[in-house]
């Protein structure tokens, strides 16, 4: 079987600083529900940015769905990002545009410039937006503002948007980190959901080490830019944890309850 993200000695440096990234390397197959973990500053979010280039990285591999993402000129970049969605920790929607208007927003990089400045949509993607958001339970909510919203629904929205692109894969940065943890579980439960019954590859930065636990096939774990753990759960020990989180560890090992010594 051959991977749909590739990932090899990729290396990021901002400036002068110490490597956000050094040398990350992994795998994940389609349909793959991955977790990143560590604490923050461990380079989470960068990893996530350079993988659709939103940051270029210093050096390394990308390779996703058979081409090396860094070395997309902008159109070919424009393509494969319409396969890669993003849920971002605040959400990013637009506050005074309609639910059905912030979902359509991610057929954009599908567009021409001009059909996607005016805001043309047609009757099919219309339709398109509605089924999604039916699946995401947010059919009384298709002409509330975003701004009249819950967070879980505010996340609910931004899948929404994600999925109507289409996507191979979903990079979620921290999709729970704003959200009670009833709203979390929610979105978890959606995220799950969707690698299972739409085979869409799912890979998310998280902070809990619980939370990753319970909902991922695998489990990536970065500390100083390093990977320092590659598995499923259950054969993450608590040596690996406090691999992992460092100093923060004793208190999520604490949260995380059922993990076993190791
Ligand atoms: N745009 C940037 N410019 C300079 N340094 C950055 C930038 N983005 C992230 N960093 C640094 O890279 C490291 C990793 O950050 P980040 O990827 O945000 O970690 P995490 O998401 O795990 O909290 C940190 O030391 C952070 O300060
Ligand atoms: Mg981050």
């Amino acid at each position: 079987m051959t991977a749909l993200l590739q990932v090899n000695n990729l290396t990021k440096q901002f400036g002068h600083d110490a490597k956000a990234l050094s040398d990350v390397g992994f795998s994940v197959q389609e349909g793959e529900f991955v977790s990143i973990i560590g604490p923050s500053g461990a380079g989470k979010s960068t990893l996530l940015r350079c993988i659709n280039r939103m940051v270029d990285a210093t050096s390394g591999e990308i390779m996703f769905d058979g081409v090396n993402v860094l070395n997309l000129k902008k159109k070919e970049l424009k393509k494969v990002r319409t396969k890669i969605g993003m849920i971002f920790q605040h959400y990013n929607l637009v506050n005074r545009l309609t639910v059905i208007e912030n979902t359509l927003h991610g057929k954009l990089g599908c567009k021409s410039t001009l059909s996607g400045v005016l805001g043309l949509y047609n009757r099919e993607e219309k339709e398109q937006a509605m089924h999604i958001l039916g699946l995401l339970g947010l059919d009384d909510f298709i002409y509330k503002r975003a701004d009249q919203l819950s967070g879980g629904q505010k996340q609910r929205v931004g899948i929404s948007r994600a999925l109507i692109q289409n996507p191979r894969m979903l990079l979620c940065d921290e999709p729970i980190a704003s959200l009670d943890p009833n709203s979390a579980k929610v979105i978890m439960d959606y995220l799950k959901n969707i690698s299972v019954n739409m085979g869409i590859t799912v890979l998310v930065n998280l902070h809990q080490v619980d939370v990753a636990l319970k909902y991922s096939d695998k489990i990536i774990g970065i500390n100083g830019g390093q990977v320092v753990f590659i598995g499923a759960p259950k054969h993450m020990t608590r040596a690996d944890i406090q691999r992992i989180y460092g100093s923060e560890a004793e208190d999520l090992i604490f949260d995380a309850g059922g993990i076993h010594a190791g």
